[in-house]
């Protein structure tokens, strides 16, 4: 099956923007987003739903960028599990809570279904190498895939990230420069560097959210082609909450479901919150968080590029965020150790306590269905003692 790709858009300006060249973002600083031709989607999916039989994200590359499929650098990852939760949603005060398990991804995060999409859709369009300021799981996932497409990756990291993620990049053969600082500080030494290589920040290039947006395409499916109540996004540069909007929107689009949408919440540490702020403020933009600090390195994002967009998808989601202490990240992790046998990174901690103050204030209800995402699992935090 073939992707349906027409163009890039500015969610902005509305200016459009040809998909056949590498692309940034738009000229008047929004993040550009990818536009399908809906209507050769439709007609291709009234004879046969999305195949059954590929059992990663591919199975819809008629919604991805890829054109040519020799180009896709896969390692299997997506169509992860949606677990039933036996015990912890119980524990929180829900009938029913799934767990949408990430870490069951190649490289153990959410992260690589963004970086294989624009990994692979980059090498298509001519990149013949990547650039990348990351928290580190985005790093590791850029190291294996450009490993995997025989190119090189050069990785820029706060220099406090835990020796793991360090190791497994070295283990992909990246080249790493450690930086002093948050992931913008380590972005600032990329730019400085200004290596010739594809620079895949976070919502800096198209394609990235195009990966995650398969969450949301998984979710649905996995559920017989309708939506849950609620999700809950443990947000630091917003790929993934921004892709799940993106997908129920063109799943709209498709027929496949209605106007129903699922409550977006955007999880975040206390000590780094720049999308809570901007919800409870009512801003339009986010303004950037000053010498945050979270031990859920993830959500160390102090200034979001696409902030516009994931306020935007909080809001017409009908949702909200919420900030919890990095004291509740340890407990929390050990809990769901016990209760699920899962091991979840810190972000996913950050997203359960979130929960749990949602379901107090009564946000959310005991009866409605809620869906969880494990965006990763929790080995490489050394930093975090359990
Ligand atoms: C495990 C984990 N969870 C969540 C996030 C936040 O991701 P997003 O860009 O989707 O907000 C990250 C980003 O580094 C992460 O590594
Ligand atoms: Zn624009």
């Amino acid at each position: 099956m073939i992707s349906h790709i027409s163009h890039l858009e500015c969610p902005q300006c509305r200016r459009k923007h040809s998909a056949d060249n590498l692309a940034t973002y738009c000229v008047c600083g929004s993040p550009l987003f990818v536009v399908y031709d809906m209507s050769g989607v439709r007609e291709e999916i009234d004879t046969e739903v999305f195949p059954s039989e590929m059992n990663s994200m591919w199975r819809y590359s008629q919604l991805l960028p890829v054109k040519s499929p020799s180009y896709v650098v896969s390692l299997g990852e997506g169509w992860t599990p949606l677990l039933l939760s036996r015990q912890l949603g119980k524990h929180l005060g829900l009938r029913m809570l799934r767990i949408k398990d990430e870490a069951q991804n190649p490289t153990g995060s959410f992260k690589d279904r963004g970086l294989c999409v624009a990994i692979s859709k980059s090498l298509e369009l001519g990149a013949k190498s990547f650039g990348l300021p990351s928290a580190g799981n985005a790093a590791v996932s850029t190291s294996a895939y450009s490993a995997a497409a025989g190119v090189s990756a050069h990785i820029f990291m706060p220099d406090d990230t835990p020796e793991p993620f360090f190791e497994q990049c070295t283990l992909f053969g990246a080249e790493i420069v450690r930086v002093k600082g948050t992931i913008s500080e380590a972005g600032q030494e990329m730019r400085k560097r200004n290596g010739d290589w594809t620079d895949l920040s976070t919502t800096k290039e198209p394609y990235r959210v195009e990966g995650k947006k398969t969450l949301g395409f998984e979710i649905s499916e996995q559920m017989g082609w309708s939506v849950p109540d609620v999700i809950i996004c443990p947000t630091g540069g917003g790929t993934a909450i921004i892709g799940i909007w993106k997908a129920f929107e063109e799943l709209e689009a498709l027929g496949l479901i209605g106007s129903e949408r699922p409550r977006l919440y955007a999880a975040q540490s206390g000590g780094c919150a720049p999308v809570v702020r901007a919800i409870e403020k009512g801003t339009d933009n986010l303004e950037p968080w000053v010498n945050g600090d979270t031990t859920a390195l993830g959500l160390r994002v102090p200034s979001p590029f696409a902030g516009r967009e994931i306020l935007n998808a909080i809001r017409k989601s009908g949702g909200g965020a919420v900030a919890v202490a990095d004291q509740d990240i340890a407990p929390i992790r050990r809990m769901v150790g016990k209760l699920e046998g899962l091991d979840i990174c810190p972000e996913s901690a950050v997203g359960i306590a979130g929960l749990r103050n949602l379901i107090e204030s009564g946000a959310i209800d005991f009866d409605e269905e809620v869906i969880l995402l494990n965006t990763g699992n929790g080995a490489r935090y050394t930093n975090i003692k359990l």
